[in-house]
């Protein structure tokens, strides 16, 4: 095809993705280490179409650097990352990839909630500390987590995903959503829907699956943590910021809630130094989705979505076709 569109992706893709994209589009591929902002913004200057990730931020600076961006496809479920009332107004219409990552996410969520209440972490550093004199009946007692009770914040595609896996551990499960489910979905994992203070009072695990907006913003607050049990523990695998996470470290610091198990963080790429001293708090960096199928899964979405977009299609997951009239 002669004149193909000019195309970014700020990270390399998997070849799958690559190949549909390099038929429709003339593609540049990040090729440098580091992601300086000054030199994307760069090389946005002549493209139609952005190939971007959750840490690349979508707002005024990028598209009055870019004027002839037509479309931005982030490679997440989330896309925080991109000002959609500034793609909109400049018509530029904005993808996602939803559906590809929940069952991966979920998992996540299951290893973090085990890890830290079975402190697998700790468990792992004294073994390789050379230290370890050997077995007794006092080391590393940990929270059961069969029979417990299941808290998930958010029951969306990933939230029920993560209630579903909770039916092998015999757990009840309550969940907080901003609509009440149908039956057939809360059925899934026999699941309550509650209020939000009966859920921080009466869960021993609680999982975050909010998106994150002004609404959702430090949603887990001080105030969260005084109503949870001491012997409770907090999963996040959403956004960071839904936790204020100064009032995270301190209820971790003082005890009043038994442990955390977080992928994200309030700054990301910073992280709070008071948790890192902590031993009740696992600590990922932002691997929610990061399984090598799902990943391929996700960057085939954005390529699919760009390549109908130019073909003159609805891409099917817009998120702003509507206000497009697409
Ligand atoms: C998402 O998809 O929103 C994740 O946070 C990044 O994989």
């Amino acid at each position: 095809m002669l004149n193909k569109p000019k195309c970014f992706s700020s990270r390399p893709l998997p070849s799958a993705a690559r190949e549909i994209l390099d038929k429709r589009f003339d593609v540049e591929y990040w090729d440098m280490p580091g992601h300086p902002r000054g030199e994307f913004l760069r090389r946005m200057g002549d493209k139609e179409a952005l190939l971007c990730m959750v840490t690349d931020k979508v707002n005024d600076e990028l598209l009055a650097a870019a004027p002839k961006l037509r479309f931005v496809g982030t490679v997440s479920v989330g896309y925080d990352n991109i000002d959609l009332p500034a793609c909109t107004k400049r018509r530029i219409v904005a993808t996602n990839t939803p559906g590809v990552l929940d069952e991966t996410t979920a998992d996540l969520a299951w290893a973090l909630l085990m890890a830290v209440s079975r402190r697998i972490v700790e468990g792992d550093k004294w073994v390789r500390s050379g230290t370890w004199p050997g077995w007794d009946s006092d080391q590393l007692l940990g929270g059961d987590v069969w029979g417990k009770t299941l808290g998930v914040i958010g029951f969306g595609r990933i939230g029920r995903a993560v209630a579903r896996r909770s039916l092998g551990f015999k757990m009840r499960v309550i969940y907080n959503n901003r609509n009440r489910l149908a039956p057939e979905l809360e059925g899934e994992s026999n699941a309550q829907f509650v209020d939000m203070d009966t859920l921080l009072r009466e869960s021993d695990f609680i999982s975050i699956h909010v998106p994150m907006s002004a609404e959702t913003r430090h949603l887990i607050s001080k105030d969260s943590f005084e109503k949870m049990k001491p012997s409770a523990y907090l999963i996040n695998t959403a956004r960071g910021a839904v936790i204020d996470e100064a009032a995270l470290v301190e209820a971790l610091k003082s005890e009043r809630i038994a442990g955390a198990a977080i992928d994200v963080y309030e700054n990301e790429p910073k992280v709070n130094p008071g948790l890192f001293p902590l031993k009740n708090v696992v600590i990922t960096p932002h691997i929610g989705s990061a399984s090598i199928d799902t990943r391929t899964k996700m960057a085939l979405l954005a390529a699919e979505n760009a390549v109908a977009y130019f073909d003159g299609r609805r891409p099917p997951n817009a998120l702003n076709a509507d206000q497009l009239g697409l």
